[in-house]
């Protein structure tokens, strides 16, 4: 499928999650595979007021291209105008977020909220496809709660105001993340555009991606949750596309050597002290389903510097 003129296999993409899918583990993602990024979301108020930490959201490095940034926010024009800062960081697409029910963001009228509001969303899409050169795509839900279901009229609207693609997480904003995504939406959302369309929610496995192709006939597959801890989902995908074949799944000896890699990564993008503390989450998720999980996970929590992951992951080799 082609985003504008940036042409992606149909295997499957990382989907952007704020706190998790930094450069490092996007870099990992990648080359596991995943055949689209997304950076995590952004305000477009904090951008304009020149917010430093909103600035570090938004770095791109080539090896991540094709590479989305995104945005959020409920102002047209402070929306345009962000999206023309995020332009200096050279993303080739600008994704705007419809879809995220955190009330800090939905409070100001940002992220999911703007699903009760599809004309403001139209002008948002609308006046941030005017201000930048590149492709403009919007991630939404499939509406605000069971009784606003509106994600086919929000995705016409979006499209007539010029999305070049949208991607549809298959649950409602009073869902957050549970119970499980309704994919009839994706694919109501599919037969009512001409644009791409990007299927998201409860993907985990080869299986599932292929199950999600067949039953919505969406463009591409966008997995989050799943990757976390498990990169090796995008490689597993893209070989089965490419050759029928399902891999065996990673060896201790792989999830350790990634791992590693991985926090190496976060300490020499955010240096050791920050890196130390946001590797803990991610080391946790690597560990998941190891021999003796439940002490593993407690002691990844307490790691404070990189030799700790040296020292807990050996111990793991010598046990398993
Ligand atoms: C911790 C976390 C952070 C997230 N942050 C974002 C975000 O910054 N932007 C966004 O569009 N969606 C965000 N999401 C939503 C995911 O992109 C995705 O739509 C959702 O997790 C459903 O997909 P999954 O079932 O494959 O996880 C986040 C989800 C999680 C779990």
């Amino acid at each position: 499928m082609n985003i504008g003129n940036i042409v992606l296999p149909k295997t499957a993409c990382l989907a952007p999650m704020a706190g998790v899918t930094d450069r490092a583990f996007r870099e990992i993602c990648k080359e596991m595979g995943s055949c689209y990024l997304v950076g995590e979301l952004a305000s477009s108020k904090g951008l304009t007021y020149g917010q430093g930490k909103t600035k570090e959201l938004l770095g791109v490095t080539d090896m991540e291209r094709p590479i989305a940034v995104q945005i959020f926010g409920d102002d047209p024009l402070i929306m345009a105008k962000a999206a023309e800062l995020a332009m200096t960081f050279s993303p080739d697409i600008i994704d705007i977020n419809m879809g995220c029910p955190a009330p800090k963001v939905n409070k100001s009228g940002g992220g999911s909220a703007l699903m009760k509001n599809p004309p403001l969303a139209g002008e948002i899409t609308r006046e941030v496809v005017r201000a930048v050169p590149v492709p403009v795509t919007v991630k939404f839900r499939k509406g605000w709660d069971e009784n606003s279901v509106n994600a086919v009229e929000f995705a016409k609207i979006m499209e007539a105001n010029g999305a070049a693609a949208v991607t549809i997480h298959g649950r409602t904003r009073q869902q957050f993340y549970a119970p499980s995504a309704d994919w009839s939406i994706i694919k109501a959302v599919k037969e009512s555009v001409s644009i791409p369309v990007i299927g998201n929610g409860d993907v985990n496995s080869v299986e599932s991606c292929i199950a999600m192709y067949e039953q919505t006939g969406c463009d591409l597959v966008m997995i989050g949750r799943a990757a976390q801890g498990n990169p090796w989902i995008f490689k597993r995908i893209d070989h089965y596309m490419k050759t029928g074949e399902i891999l065996p799944a990673p060896t201790v000896e792989e999830r350790v050597a990634v791992l590693r890699e991985h926090v190496r990564r976060i300490c020499e993008y955010k240096g050791e002290h920050t890196g130390m503390r946001e590797a803990r989450k991610h080391a946790a998720w690597y560990l998941k389903g190891f021999n003796g999980a439940a002490s593993l996970r407690r002691r990844s929590g307490e790691l404070m510097v990189y030799d700790d992951l040296i020292r807990l992951t050996d111990e793991i080799l010598e046990l398993q």
